[in-house]
């Protein structure tokens, strides 16, 4: 209820106050979202990287927001120092019944490794998953199948760290341990299984083409590639700058349009896996020229050969290790590796996130190598350090023979 004044001046004075609220209302509006933007800054800001010479348009344009997302796996990851030997301690080998990989490891090493697997691999099951309910004092036993394809997720492991430093460490030390591609899962996800016509008559194109698949990343394009290039050697190039009209496509060695299909059927799955688009490696004017690429496209072609070698080597023998239920659905075969198990979309997988500092057991072959120079004494000369760090290290690796002294040894050296 107004006073009676003002309805009396009111109907007295009759003005339109709609015109000037409209106003108001609007630049106060503009005013709001102007504070705000600056403010809060514009949701849909995009950043490029750039990975090419100026001019030539070679970049990765990104949702700002979406570059500080940070993976939500990387929260959940697990890590812990190990425990620097300092000599005279137990190893488990010497400790243990049937340690065949880890033999040289400080019982405090050994289980502080068996901990960190459990919380990477099977965080839900514990120690049970690869043990059963035997007692510790049987845990010697391989009676799980778990526990037998573990020993080779070790070896594997280690393997990748060693022989493939130049891709795993390629920027900064990074390396991978079985949260890489695990990431608290018994199962990584991103794997993959042959696909492909199980009888002659369902045989040809239309048996790998157009067809839902997370091979073919849900495209159109062939659901064989990575068959064919990352477990079968499979030639990737199509691309030269000859004339094809003499050519017929079941000449030796001449490339179709399928063959091109195919290529970019990989090439796609590679960007999804890394969460770039083809100029992060290539200037797209000229996809075959090797001289116009980024050196992003080298540590992919070790990338290939990495993967072809996880594949072969390791994960294929360990078929008639799985229970049925873990084969593939078409063709029985074993789970396999490609450039998402490790990195899931993201261009380094955990994003760079060093995950190998912690764990020198998993990063060689041979005894490991505790408290690099860098960590050991800063302040110290730097190149003597480094130098009789690594004499200790050869020396364990030279007689790998010894009683295990090598590791206390190289521990007093720093
Ligand atoms: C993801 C699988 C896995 C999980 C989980 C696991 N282990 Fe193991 N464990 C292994 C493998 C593989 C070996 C053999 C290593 C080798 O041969 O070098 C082993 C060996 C052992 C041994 C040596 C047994 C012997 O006498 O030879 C002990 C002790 C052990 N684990 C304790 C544990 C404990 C405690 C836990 C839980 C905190 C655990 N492990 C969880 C895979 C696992
Ligand atoms: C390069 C990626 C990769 C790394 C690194 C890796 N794994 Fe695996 N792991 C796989 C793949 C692929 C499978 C097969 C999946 C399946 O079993 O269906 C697998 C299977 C397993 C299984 C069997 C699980 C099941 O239920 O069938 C265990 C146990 C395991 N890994 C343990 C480990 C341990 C321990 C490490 C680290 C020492 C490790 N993995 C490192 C890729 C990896
Ligand atoms: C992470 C780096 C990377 C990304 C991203 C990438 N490529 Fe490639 N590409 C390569 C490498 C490395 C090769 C060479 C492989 C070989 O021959 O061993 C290649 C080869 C090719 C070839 C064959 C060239 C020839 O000589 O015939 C084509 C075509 C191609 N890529 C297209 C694409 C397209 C299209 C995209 C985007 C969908 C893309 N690439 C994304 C690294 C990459
Ligand atoms: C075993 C795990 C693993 C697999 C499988 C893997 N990568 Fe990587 N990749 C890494 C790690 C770890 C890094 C980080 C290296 C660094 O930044 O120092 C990396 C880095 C890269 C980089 C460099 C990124 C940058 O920022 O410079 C490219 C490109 C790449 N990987 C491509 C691939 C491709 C393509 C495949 C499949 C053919 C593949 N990777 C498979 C672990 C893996």
């Amino acid at each position: 209820m107004l006073p009676k004044w003002f309805n009396d001046w009111n109907s007295k004075n009759p003005a339109d106050i709609y015109g000037p609220a409209i106003l108001v209302g609007t630049l106060g509006g503009a005013v709001f979202v102007a504070i705000a933007l600056v403010t809060l800054g514009q949701p849909y800001k995009t950043d490029s990287m750039q990975t090419g010479p100026r001019g030539t348009g070679m970049s990765v344009p990104e949702f700002v927001t979406e570059v500080k997302m940070a993976d939500p796996t990387i929260e959940a990851y697990y890590t812990e120092e190990p425990y620097l030997p300092e000599g005279g301690e137990t190893l488990a080998k010497d400790e243990y019944q049937n340690v065949q990989v880890l033999g040289d490891l400080t019982v405090d090493n050994f289980n502080r490794l068996m901990n960190a697997m459990t919380q990477w691999v099977a965080p839900d099951e514990g120690c049970a998953y690869c043990h059963g309910d035997a007692d510790l004092e049987d845990y010697g036993e391989d009676n799980l199948y778990t526990k037998v394809v573990s020993r080779r997720m070790i070896q594997m492991t280690q393997n990748i760290n060693e022989g493939w430093d130049g891709h795993v460490n390629a920027n900064a030390q990074v390396g991978v341990n079985c949260y890489t591609c695990h990431r608290g899962q018994n199962v990584p996800s991103d794997i993959w299984f042959k696909i492909g016509p199980t009888t002659e008559a369902t045989a040809g194109w239309a048996a790998v083409q157009n067809r839902v698949t997370v091979q073919s990343q849900y495209t159109s394009l062939p659901s064989d590639a990575l068959e064919t290039f990352l477990l079968d050697y499979g030639r990737i190039g199509v691309h030269n700058l000859e004339s094809h009209v003499a050519e017929y496509p079941d000449e030796e060695g001449v490339t179709t349009w399928q063959d091109t299909e195919r290529t970019f059927s990989l090439m796609n799955y590679v960007s999804n896996s890394l969460g770039v688009n083809c100029n992060f490696c290539h200037n797209s004017r000229a996809f075959y020229d090797p001289e116009q690429v980024t050196p992003q496209w080298s540590t992919e072609q070790l990338g290939i050969g990495m993967v072809q070698e996880i594949n072969n080597d390791y994960l294929v023998p360990l078929k008639d290790e799985y229970p049925p239920e873990r084969l593939g659905p078409v063709f029985a075969d074993a789970p396999k590796a490609a450039c998402k198990t490790c990195h899931k979309g993201y261009q380094q997988p955990m994003q760079g996130l060093n995950v190998i500092a912690d764990w020198p057991e998993l990063a060689t072959t041979e005894a490991p190598v505790y408290a690099s120079a860098e960590e050991a004494a800063p302040a110290e000369d730097d190149t003597a350090e480094a130098a009789a760090d690594d004499s200790a290290a050869d020396d364990a690796a030279a007689d790998d023979a010894a009683t295990g002294d090598d590791a206390p040894a190289d521990g007093d050296s720093n």
